[in-house]
């Protein structure tokens, strides 16, 4: 499924995110930048070490919630490497919500700078994270989708969701921004 904003694209996929033809992957990672299971596990593992070597040496002190850092991308297909900090889901009082915006707008913006055209995401936060997917969905890609809006870059901006369940979630989500889009 893909939703047209402007000149961009904003399209979702079920796949593996590593596996992505694109300039740049985000990496949901944590604050140390430590490695983990999830998307971070698939990517440090088909990546190689020189990934975690280089976020070592340029960022020794890590990465706030909803911050992102970039590094090169080691043995994967893509040039970047985009790692960003979700928020750890609490019940939703504890900011989240915003913290979830922000970990988007700053890969956004590393990606804009960067020149890439393209850029993949997986489903931040909605893993050992816990944020429910649901709302994930409509944060998410509502952020994207007012970032396209602005920015007109990049090109193609994919969602990469592990299985049918995160898949469904977001197609409903993208469903309802796409009807609010029509009138941008
Ligand atoms: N490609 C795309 N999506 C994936 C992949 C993959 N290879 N592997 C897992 N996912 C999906 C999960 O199913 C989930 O919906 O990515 C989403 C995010 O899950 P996590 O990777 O657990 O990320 P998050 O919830 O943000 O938790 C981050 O987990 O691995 C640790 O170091 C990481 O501490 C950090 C925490």
């Amino acid at each position: 499924m893909r939703i047209q904003i402007n000149d961009c694209s904003l399209q979702l996929t079920q796949g593996d995110i590593t596996q992505q033809n694109v300039d740049a992957i985000v990496n949901a990672a944590n604050s140390q930048l430590a490695g983990g299971g999830g998307v971070d596990g698939a990517i440090h593992s088909a990546g190689g070490a020189s990934i975690m070597e280089e976020t070592d040496r340029r960022y020794p002190d890590g990465c706030e919630t909803g911050q992102a850092v970039i590094s090169s991308a080691g043995n994967l297909s893509c040039k970047y490497v985009i790692h960003t900090v979700g928020p750890v889901w609490n019940g939703g009082l504890r900011g989240e919500s915003d913290l979830l915006r922000s970990a988007f707008q700053n890969s956004l913006t590393l990606a804009f700078e960067h020149h890439c055209d393209s850029l993949a995401f997986p489903a931040i936060s909605t893993g050992v994270y816990g944020y429910p997917m649901d709302l994930a969905a409509q944060n998410s890609l509502m952020t994207v989708a007012e970032f396209l809006r602005e920015h007109e870059a990049p090109s193609l901006v994919k969602f990469v969701l592990f299985d049918a369940g995160a898949y469904g979630a977001f197609s409903y989500a993208l469903e309802n921004i796409a009807a609010v889009a029509i009138n941008w």
